[in-house]
């Protein structure tokens, strides 16, 4: 469904990305996982077309899209809830959850796909008047997971949705990632909470430095000392 070749990227002159390569297949859960700075938002951003890509190609069902206009690449099928979820927090829930973009022929359900993300999140309806920038940060990543479904996407990109969120939200918020995915949604798990990641995640890379270190599935990557220690805090053995 999604693929990356040898993808550079760089912030004027400062490289960011070193030859990149990555997939997700058509209704696969992938993670990425990767300490503070290692390039991760910079590649979800890249994906979604929201930074430009210097070298190597994106891939989206066999059609080049490495030039793509993001707003296209929503109308193909992608939403991102991103990294600091990105809310207008002056204006209501529904109104936030009405910014997502719209992929062809999404418009016309969407009375259907606001129900769904209500009965998601049985927490937004009550508070749908309600402006975004008051709720808790739990409730506000819910807005902007809402507002990607909305776009009825095909694949969903998260950027650590679990950052800053208490570990029963954490696992509340993994839990309808899940439930999504199983529905035959491709999913790319950005997260540094690797050990939730992992445990959700049918494949995984790991990146550091602006490249992929490591790829496989979590239970090989499990295995690795150095990703235990790393990034599970765990001794070996
Ligand atoms: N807007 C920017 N301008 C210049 N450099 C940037 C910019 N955004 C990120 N960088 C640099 O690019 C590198 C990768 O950053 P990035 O935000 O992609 O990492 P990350 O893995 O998402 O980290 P975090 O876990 O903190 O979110 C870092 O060295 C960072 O300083
Ligand atoms: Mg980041």
């Amino acid at each position: 469904m999604l693929e990356a070749r040898g993808l550079n990227v760089a912030y004027g002159d400062a490289p960011a990305l070193w030859d990149v390569s990555l997939s997700v297949g058509k209704g696969e859960l992938v993670s990425v996982v990767g300490p503070n700075g290692a390039g991760k938002t910079t590649l979800v951003n890249a994906i979604a077309r929201l930074l430009p890509i210097r070298g190597g190609s994106l891939w989206l069902d066999n059609t080049e899209v490495t030039r793509t206009h993001a707003r296209d690449m929503c109308g193909r099928g992608v939403a991102i809830v991103p990294e600091g979820r990105k809310l207008f927090t002056g204006m209501s829930v529904e109104e936030n959850l009405e910014m997502g973009c719209y992929r062809a022929g999404a418009r016309r359900f969407r009375a259907e796909t606001l129900e769904r993300v209500y009965g998601l999140f049985p927490m937004l309806r009550e508070r749908r008047m309600q402006a975004a920038g008051t709720l808790s940060g739990g409730q506000q990543l819910m807005v902007a997971f809402g507002r990607a479904l909305l776009a009825r996407p095909r694949l969903l990109l998260f950027d650590e949705p679990s950052l800053g969120l208490s570990p029963k939200i954490v696992e509340q918020v993994f839990e309808v990632i899940g439930a999504i995915h199983a529905e035959g949604v491709s999913v790319l798990l950005i997260e540094q909470n690797a050990a939730s990641a992992l445990a959700l995640a049918e494949r995984a890379y790991v990146m550091e430095g602006g490249r992929i270190v490591s790829a496989g599935k979590p239970a090989e990557l499990l295995a690795q000392p150095h990703i235990r220690e790393a990034y599970l805090g765990l001794e070996q053995g």
